[in-house]
């Protein structure tokens, strides 16, 4: 199989790496090797490599920015797919923005600002691509990626591409029914608003981040989701677990949802700290806390 993993797929013009170490890209820093790490350039590449997946029932996983996942110490035994290239690119027709799914979403929420489009300000410091962010509908407080996006192209797992419109998608807090595809392009509808108004918004999030988050870290923002009507940040906090930590893993002292790699980290002490922390909210508070990072094994 190995061997034919890369000559079935060197033909198709994708960049193919073995052994690729996953550290190198989730903002965590953490992360064995990857069996194979492939970089798709355009749809008809994603179109070959993922039937060629489907049709060898080959393990694999398509990440983003990276900014969300943990990946186990031993790597991915597998390939791990990542969009580059077309999938960066975008274009605006006046309110609508269409924008490939590696795109990344910070630098849409500063450009559509820039072109008085009001909609993705709110967006402004969550980490990772257009695609990941809809993927797991990211956002602030009461306000989601999905609010503003009108409809998206995916490539299902056997290579058929698809335009999902509102009614066929289903988004809840920090998740949506997009599980079984790969976002490929997505289609925003702003609204044309004054350049200042949206720009004070952007200054607001980048301040409130930089008091209340442990910017400049390795971390993969929110480890859990919030409870119902509390934050998890609160609660870990109430249990004086800032600063706790599991060799180089550790419990931000700038926000307690947040978890630092302080050097080189492991995926295991990850595991346990997380572990640790949702045993101790669960004896406190009876709130069984679910992680928001994806863990991959
Ligand atoms: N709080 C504490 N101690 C802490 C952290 C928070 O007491 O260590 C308190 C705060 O003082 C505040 C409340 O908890 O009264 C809520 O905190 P915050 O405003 O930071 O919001 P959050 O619920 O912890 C959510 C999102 C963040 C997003 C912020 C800002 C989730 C899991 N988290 O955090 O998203 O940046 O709101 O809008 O939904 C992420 O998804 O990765 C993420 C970081």
């Amino acid at each position: 199989m190995d061997k034919n993993i890369l000559s079935e797929l060197s033909p198709t013009g994708c960049n193919i790496k073995q052994n690729e170490p996953l550290s190198k890209h989730t903002t965590l820093g953490i992360g064995g090797n990857a069996d194979y790490f492939v970089e798709i350039f355009n749809e008809q590449q994603l179109i070959q490599v993922l039937k060629f997946i489907y049709n060898n029932k080959i393990k694999f996983y398509i990440i983003g920015g990276g900014s969300n996942i943990l990946f186990s110490d031993e790597g991915f035994r597998g390939i791990i797919i990542k969009l580059c290239g077309d999938f960066c690119k975008y274009e605006i027709q006046e309110n609508q923005i269409i924008c490939g799914s590696a795109v990344n979403l910070s630098f849409l929420s500063k450009m559509t600002a820039d072109r008085e489009l009001s909609g993705l300000e709110y967006f402004v410091g969550i980490p990772g691509t257009v695609g990941g962010a809809i993927y797991g509908n990211a956002g602030i407080k009461n306000l989601s990626v999905s609010s503003v996006l009108d409809k998206v192209e995916v490539v299902n797992f056997t290579g058929k591409k698809e335009i999902l419109t509102k009614k066929d998608l289903k988004f809840e807090y920090r998740k949506s029914n997009l599980q079984q595809c790969i976002i490929i392009r997505a289609f925003f509808i702003l609204k044309k608003t004054n350049k200042n108004d949206i720009l004070k918004v952007i200054l607001q999030e980048i301040n409130k981040r930089k008091i209340s988050q442990p910017i400049g870290t390795k971390n993969a923002g929110c480890v859990f989701k919030n409870p119902k009507d509390d934050s998890a940040g609160r609660l870990i906090d109430s249990l004086n677990l800032k600063n706790y930590s599991i060799g180089d893993i550790k419990v931000s002292n700038i926000h307690a949802n947040f978890i630092i790699n302080e050097s080189n980290g492991s995926a295991k002490d990850m595991l346990n700290l997380i572990e640790f922390i949702r045993n101790e909210v669960r004896k406190k508070y009876d709130i069984n806390l679910e992680t928001e990072i994806k863990i991959i094994k």
